[in-house]
Formats: structure tokens, sequence, C-alpha cells
């Protein structure tokens, strides 16, 4: 990524049971970026440990990548990364796994599940 562009973002960190805190990563990225382009960034430049799930990358199949973002439910690999302050967050009405991981597989789909079948 080239430097022309910057935002602050600031993610939710922290494990189930935790108690939440935000840190804030400066994000250099290209106009068009996605949000899951600076969470990559962060991961690969800043911090190993970020966990943030994805799949298909902008293909909008997996629905793994749905967070936060500013606090609307939104694709990170579809959302485009404004510049200023964006704040990242896991759903609010999934059970927080880590970070922006949530448990998004539905009950039926569980494995053990007696509705699994
Ligand atoms: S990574 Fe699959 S929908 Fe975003």
């Amino acid at each position: 990524m080239s430097e022309d562009l910057k935002t602050t973002l600031n993610v939710y960190r922290g494990a189930a049971g935790e108690e939440a805190r935000y840190e804030q990563f400066e994000v250099p990225h290209e106009e068009g970026a996605s949000v899951l382009d600076a969470l990559v960034w962060v991961r690969e430049n800043q911090d190993a440990s970020l966990a943030f799930r994805y799949s298909c990358v902008s293909a909008n199949a997996c629905k793994e990548c749905m967070i936060l973002v500013d606090g609307k439910v939104n694709y990170a690999c579809t959302a485009k990364l404004n510049t200023g302050t964006v704040t990242v967050e896991p759903l609010a009405k999934k059970k927080l796994i880590r970070d922006l991981v949530t448990d998004i597989v539905p009950p039926k789909e569980r494995l053990g599940s007696p509705d699994a079948e």
C-alpha cells in the first residue's frame, strides 16, 4: 500500500470475559481500500495477534468478515475505508470469541447440536 491516505483504525480488543479496550492504529492506504485491507495491514505490520475473520474477500459470499464499522453492521471486505477515524467492533448480538471474531455459526449447524442432522 502506498501512503497517500491515512486512517486511524480504532479497534476493539479483548476476549470473552475480559474487559473491553480499544487500540488505535495509523493505517496508510490508497483510495478505494476496504476496512478488511486495513485490518490485514495492521496484522502484517503492527500487531500479528489481531483476530478477525475473512475468507472469500469481496465476493460477498462467506459473510465471515461481518463486523460493526462505525456502529453499523457491515462486511469488512466491501466496506470502503474512510479517512479520519474508523471504529471497528465485533457484532454486538453474537457471542464474542476474541477481538473482532464472534461465534457466527447458526445453532443448527453446530457439531453436537440435536438440530444438526
Ligand atoms: S470475506 Fe467473505 S463476505 Fe467478506
